[in-house]
């Protein structure tokens, strides 16, 4: 089908179902184009639990879609493409986590969202990007199990010092790549504009950075700056919305290498697709989603 016949149509499927299309930062040009709300994370799990429609149509990774369905259980939840996973949250399982947490009895466990609902179900608190380091400062107890990202934990234990931050030894196969050298490089090519990084990349590229955020904070931070030059250190998606909020500025990404397979598997066939044949429907068991949303229910009192 033509691109213009394939959006007229995802468009009628939407309205004929009471369906809403949601896109992470990270999804390809034209599927962000036709999303109601396209965000981070954070912006995402909020919206999907607090709007009327019946269906959401989740353009992004598995957990997102899943977190939709934990906090949304009345509505119909779909990813486009169901073996569209994150790498980093299939580094700890339930099983692996309950081993684990032996290790640090009296420990909270702080999950980033980037996990699995099963997971999340053995967590007491879930964070995302955005949020990880108010998450981090809610915690009266001393010692904090950080699971599965060992780079975002890193980054959140510099602001509680007074705290021990245990790290799970996860990482983003993507943000993980970029090496310290080639940002050196593209900064001393680019002497005039600030580095914004994602805090999944390694410690030695966080602590080069003029500022570290989620997708949505990269965008709003290069959005409200009168600097008008910027290194992106994050999946280059996140490109389409800094360019069409900011023609008179311009954006390098950090490396060539920050593109994510599994957030680009989605395609404005695959949208029509799950609209048409409701098909791909995200389902859950009830006892591991009612713990699970009680981790990310957390996470959205004190945020
Ligand atoms: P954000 O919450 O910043 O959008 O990040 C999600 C993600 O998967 C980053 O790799
Ligand atoms: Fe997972 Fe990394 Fe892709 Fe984000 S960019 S979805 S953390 S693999």
């Amino acid at each position: 089908m033509e691109k213009d016949l394939l959006v007229k149509s995802i468009n009628e499927l939407k309205h004929k179902h009471n369906a809403v299309i949601v896109a992470h930062n990270y999804q390809k040009d034209e599927v962000q184009e036709i999303a109601d709300l396209v965000g981070d994370s954070f912006a995402l799990s909020k919206f999907c639990a607090n709007n009327d429609a019946k269906i959401i149509v989740y353009c992004g990774v598995h957990f997102m879609a899943e977190s939709a369905k934990i906090l949304a259980p009345d509505k119909t939840v779909l990813l486009p493409e169901l073996d569209a996973g994150c790498p980093m949250a299939d580094m700890v399982t339930a099983e692996a986590l309950r081993e684990e947490k032996k290790k640090y009895p009296g420990a909270v466990v702080v999950c980033y969202i980037n996990s699995s609902a099963e997971v999340k179900a053995e967590c007491d608190i879930c964070c995302t990007s955005s949020n990880a380091i108010k998450v981090v400062q809610s915690i009266k107890e001393k010692e904090i199990l950080f699971v599965p990202d060992k780079n975002l934990g890193n980054y959140v234990s510099q602001f509680v010092p007074e705290k021990k931050v245990n790290l799970w030894n996860g990482f983003c196969i993507t943000h993980h790549r970029v090496k310290l050298d080639e940002v050196k490089k593209i900064k001393e090519l680019h002497k005039d504009a600030l580095l914004l990084v994602h805090p999944e990349c390694q410690p030695e590229i966080v602590e080069v950075a003029d500022y570290v955020g989620s997708t949505k904070q990269i965008i709003e931070y290069a959005t409200d700056s009168d600097c008008k030059k910027f290194i992106i250190g994050t999946e280059m998606g996140v490109m389409y919305t800094l360019k069409q909020n900011n023609p008179d500025k311009t954006f390098y990404l950090m490396s060539q290498g920050l593109i994510c397979p599994n957030m680009k598997k989605t395609s404005l066939e695959s949208v029509y697709e799950a609209l048409r044949s409701m098909k791909n429907v995200i389902e859950l068991e009830e006892d591991i989603r009612i713990r699970a949303k009680r981790a990310l229910d957390r996470m959205l009192e004190i945020t």
